[in-house]
């Protein structure tokens, strides 16, 4: 542009280098930057460009990987389970539970490895009514869930996938149950964003730790072959969700003692 010093062009091309790569960080399949413009900008975009080949390369082999192995197990999987027919009693049922653990680990990494490059479908979705059918699901088997204040009367409308955002609920609260021993929920309309709390009265976890549990596989209790033992993909999960949703999930201490998770998404205009 006329009248700009060379040095607030260098300054300008580092600020669009950080926050292109900022933006290729947070999704490897952001739209690529365009190479066009002065010198210094289009080589920016080009090593932009490049990063983010690369990045996207690396993640679709190493989600191929994990796919694949992860069904590939299961050939041996029903072997074993036929095998056991032939085994006394008193072994079949702890096996059969071990089979059982192993076949959910192995759907639910199977659709956290697909569910990351799918996208699905945009409607409106009420997370009043979302939540509602939730909550009144997991009270009818018993599980320890319940409203934080009342419950939501008024309509909460967000665009997305209804399913994919009932999921990252469900996550969170199995979380809650699992490591707090029970879900607070609330749900409030705060600056054009619905705020979704669910709370615990659990431990929690220390603050520096906090931000390593959403990386896929990570879990505080190494084990996968205990009563709690998940897999280590609840949260993940839940924080894909919520950005495919243009929203974001914190996990903080509860004021007054346990652990919440509160997620944002913005919120369909009235
Ligand atoms: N509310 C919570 N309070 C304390 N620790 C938690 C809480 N939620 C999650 N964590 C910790 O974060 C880890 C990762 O959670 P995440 O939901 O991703 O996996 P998971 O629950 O171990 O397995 P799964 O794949 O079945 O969800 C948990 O193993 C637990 O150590
Ligand atoms: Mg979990």
């Amino acid at each position: 542009l006329p009248g700009c010093s060379r040095a607030s062009w260098s300054s300008r091309s580092s600020a669009f280098a950080n926050a292109a790569a900022d933006r290729v960080g947070q999704d490897a399949s952001a739209p690529l930057v365009r190479e066009d413009g002065p010198a210094e900008l289009r080589v920016a975009a080009r090593a932009v460009n490049a990063m983010r080949g690369r990045i996207s390369e690396q993640i679709r082999e190493r989600e191929a990987m994990v796919a694949a192995i992860a069904h590939d197990l299961r050939t041996p999987l029903s072997r074993i389970a036929f095998r056991i027919d032939a085994a006394p009693d008193s072994l079949r049922e702890p096996i059969q539970h071990d089979i059982d653990q192993m076949k959910a680990m192995i759907t639910t990494t199977l659709s956290y490895v697909r569910g990351s490059s799918q996208n699905g479908q945009a409607e409106s979705v009420d997370l009043s009514g979302l939540l509602s059918e939730i909550v009144a699901s997991e009270q009818h088997v018993d599980r320890p869930v319940s409203w934080s204040g009342h419950e939501p009367q008024e309509d909460c409308k967000v665009r997305g996938d209804r399913i994919a955002l009932g999921r990252m609920i469900q996550n969170l609260v199995d979380n809650a149950i699992a490591y707090g021993s029970q879900a607070n929920i609330a749900l409030e309309e705060k600056d054009a964003q619905a705020r979704i709390v669910v709370a615990d009265r659990g431990p929690g976890l220390p603050a520096d730790e906090v931000e390593g549990m959403f990386a896929p596989f990570a879990r505080k209790e190494r084990s996968r072959n205990r009563e709690t033992g998940g897999v280590g993909l609840g949260l993940a999960i839940a924080r894909a969700i919520a950005r495919d949703h243009g929203g974001e999930i914190q996990l903080g201490p509860r004021p007054g003692g346990g652990m919440e998770a509160v997620v944002t998404l913005p919120l369909v205009p009235a």
